[in-house]
């Protein structure tokens, strides 16, 4: 008998374009993984709206209805803890996660990041690449650890800088290789499964 799906849930702040492609990608029973819950820090987004088209279930917690950040940590880290989730995938989560949440769930949250770590952290990877004048970025998918983007790397791919790159342009380039990279390494990792020894991750057995 083939093995369960590993079960995904996915935190979202935006368009969600990285989670479609998760999303496309377990329409196949093949790929390994099936997405159980997305979860959000904001409502009215398309990135809720693309789970909800599919029926899955979603939820969302705002810091701003919470008395203090730890409360909506724990707030965050019971409902995704409630899917029991085999892997949970920061797609675009415009959050940092906290006390709460990280000993629960850090060694099976990954997050991917539109810079090549450990260049750029933060919330403007690409536009503090073009203003340095890199002429090769790219994404970073890393396991969750306490601090800004500093986590174990699981998967980088380059993106080159083109001379006429604007912002946006530059980070449309990178979310092409981001969501290739992202579908291809959770897969992996659903498939093959992984392992954590110090910052070096390997996947398969
Ligand atoms: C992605 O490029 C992701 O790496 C980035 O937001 C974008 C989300 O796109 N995340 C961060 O910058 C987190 N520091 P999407 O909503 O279309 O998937």
């Amino acid at each position: 008998m083939a093995a369960a799906p590993a079960r995904l849930v996915v935190l979202v702040s935006g368009a969600g374009t990285n989670l479609q492609a998760l999303l496309d990608a377990c329409a196949d029973p093949a790929y390994g993984a099936t997405v159980v819950a997305v979860g959000a820090d904001r409502d009215g987004i398309e990135g809720l709206a693309r789970a909800e088209r599919l029926g899955i279930p979603t939820f969302v917690h705002r810091v701003k209805d919470f008395a203090s950040r730890e409360d909506w940590d724990a707030a965050l880290t019971d409902s995704v803890a409630s899917y029991e989730p085999d892997l949970v995938v920061l797609a675009g989560f415009m959050k940092l996660v906290g006390a709460s949440y990280l000993p629960v769930l850090g060694r099976r949250t990954i997050n991917t990041h539109p810079a090549l770590s450990p260049a750029f952290p933060g919330m403007h990877g690409p536009r503090e690449a073009l203003e340095y004048g890199v002429k090769i970025t790219g994404c970073t998918l890393f396991v969750v650890d306490d601090g800004v983007d500093t986590g174990a790397i699981v998967a980088q791919t380059a993106v080159p800088v083109e001379d006429d790159d604007t912002v946006e342009t530059l980070h449309e380039r990178i979310k092409v290789a981001e969501r290739a990279m992202l579908v291809d390494t959770v897969g992996r990792m659903a498939r093959e499964g992984w392992t954590v020894d110090g910052r070096r991750v390997r996947l398969g057995g």
